[in-house]
């Protein structure tokens, strides 16, 4: 059994030799391979499934060696493959990526390839090279990644009343290198219930009309898909604020009002703004209405002390009393007609005919841009006076022009105040009027005794004037 092995072998060894022998003057091809490659290869994995495959022909074959096909060069400078022979005899080669593949760095590569044959022998001396092909690699993309918004947080507005196709647009982006999985394919909103739609775009619409009333701020959340069903990780918040429709007038302020007695003086409007809509404005009236939610009933302020209702009504100090108790130095009470009172309050009776003119000197010319008219008064009926003015106290100009400067009348269940300042310059005339309506007056019942027709009134004038000139 021995001697056919040994016998074998000799035979083997002398064919080869012979082979390489013969082969050395019969290497006359070199091996031949395809012009171009197209080629493919999945990120991260390591084939490259060409088109055609790659196999290597070599017209010596079925000489061994001079025929077989013993390498794959791969030329190109930055191109991570390696080819390997997988079958000598038939040329059969494999295309392999030396390093991981991904395509977010590089979506493609060319380079060339080139088959080598095994030569004229073992060795591979007088190996032959073919001409070297194009490969054409493209990376298949792998969904990687997922869309990520451009920003974490959006926000737009809306007019109210209004269907807006879109108040903002959201966006985002994915990594993946291929358009399918790169591409956002659908946008969505989670947060359930809420009036708005996104379309595929990222532009977002309200499908109702909105109330600033009811809701002025929504808050909402929506996410992306990649075209590969791939969702964003993160969601992005969008504000969508609704803005109330313009409406001119004045804002910031309130119909009610609180004051207490000795609170001193208050603002009333402190906040107040005039909103103009952007429109222009030539000028501005403004007419200001008061009515006090409580007052005091019928004379109960009789019984105050004028000090002390001064004092309750915050009024401001170092007072000049108009009507003193009639005196040497202060004689224009002396012709009055009094009702009652005590000894330095004392009470007078007007009855439209008669007045007290008060000397220049005790009357304070010019008001201040602050300051405090008090008067407390009895009203009865005045029959006759209806519709016509009842001045209780007036400063006018001496010339004959009678502009009154200040003036404080009771006029069809009003009492007014009236006031012009800088009445120096007669082109910038800026007169003020402040209106109190008189409910008691009104209620007239005429056949009610008079004592009961009487109506108090106790009024107390404080203006501040800021001038803003
Ligand atoms: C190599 O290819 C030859 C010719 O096609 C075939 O006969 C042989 O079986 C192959 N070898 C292997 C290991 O596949
Ligand atoms: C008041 O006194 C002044 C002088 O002090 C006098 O001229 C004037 O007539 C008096 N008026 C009355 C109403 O008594
Ligand atoms: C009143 O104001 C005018 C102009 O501002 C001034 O000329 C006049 O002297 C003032 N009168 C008094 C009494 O202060």
């Amino acid at each position: 059994m021995k001697t056919p092995t040994v016998l074998a072998r000799v035979i083997g060894v002398a064919l080869a030799l012979s082979a390489a022998v013969v082969s050395r003057k019969v290497n006359k091809h070199k091996p031949w391979i395809e012009t171009s490659y197209r080629g493919v290869i999945t990120e991260n994995t390591d084939v490259v499934l060409l088109d055609p495959p790659l196999v290597a022909l070599d017209k010596d074959a079925p000489v061994p060696y001079a025929g077989e096909i013993c390498a794959f060069g791969v030329h190109g400078s930055d191109a991570p493959f390696e080819a390997v022979v997988l079958n000598r005899t038939s040329g059969e080669g494999q295309l392999r990526a030396r390093s991981p593949i991904d395509c977010e760095r590089q979506r493609e590569y060319t380079f060339t390839i080139q088959a080598h044959d095994c030569g004229s022998g073992p060795g591979g001396i007088g190996a032959k090279k073919s001409h070297k092909a194009v490969v054409h690699v493209q990376v298949g993309d792998v969904n990687e990644f997922s869309p990520m918004f451009s920003s974490a947080v959006y926000s737009g507005s809306v007019q109210e009343g209004r269907v807006c196709d879109s108040i903002l647009q959201v966006d985002a982006t994915d990594r993946d290198c291929s358009p399918q999985y790169s591409q956002i394919c659908n946008y969505q909103i989670i947060t359930e219930k809420a009036p708005f739609a996104i379309d595929r775009n990222g532009n977002i619409r309200n499908t109702e009309s909105l109330s600033f009333d009811t809701q002025p701020h929504y808050e909402i959340s929506v996410t992306a898909f990649d075209c590969g069903q791939k969702r964003a990780t993160r969601s992005a918040t969008v504000h969508i604020h609704v803005k109330p429709i313009c409406k001119p007038g004045w804002q910031g302020w309130s119909k009610r009002v609180d004051y207490e007695p000795g609170m001193g003086s208050k603002p009333l409007f402190p906040k107040m703004h005039l909103e103009t809509c952007e429109g222009t404005v030539s000028s501005v009236r403004t007419t200001v209405e008061l009515q006090t939610g409580h007052i005091g009933k019928g004379c109960d302020r009789e019984t105050y002390s004028e000090k002390s209702l001064q004092k309750l009504c915050g009024a401001s100090s170092g007072s000049t009393d108009l009507l003193p108790a009639p005196s040497a130095a202060f004689n224009w009470t002396m012709s009055l007609l009094t009702d009652g009172g005590r000894d330095s309050e004392l009470i007078f009776r007007f009855d439209g005919r008669q007045a007290a003119k008060i000397p220049d000197w005790v009357a304070p010319q010019n008001l201040t841009d602050q300051f405090t008219i008090a008067t407390w008064m009895k009203h009865g009926p005045s029959p006759g006076l209806r519709g016509e003015k009842e001045t209780l106290l007036c400063n006018s100009d001496k010339t004959e022009m009678n502009r009154h400067h200040y003036s404080l009348y009771v006029h069809n269940c009003r009492l007014v105040f009236l006031l012009r300042r800088d009445y120096t310059q007669s082109s910038s005339f800026r007169p003020a009027e402040f209106h109190w309506k008189l409910e008691q007056v009104r209620v007239k019942d005429e056949q009610k005794e008079e004592r009961e027709l009487k109506e108090c009134f106790f009024f107390l004038v404080c203006v501040t004037c800021h001038d803003k000139r």
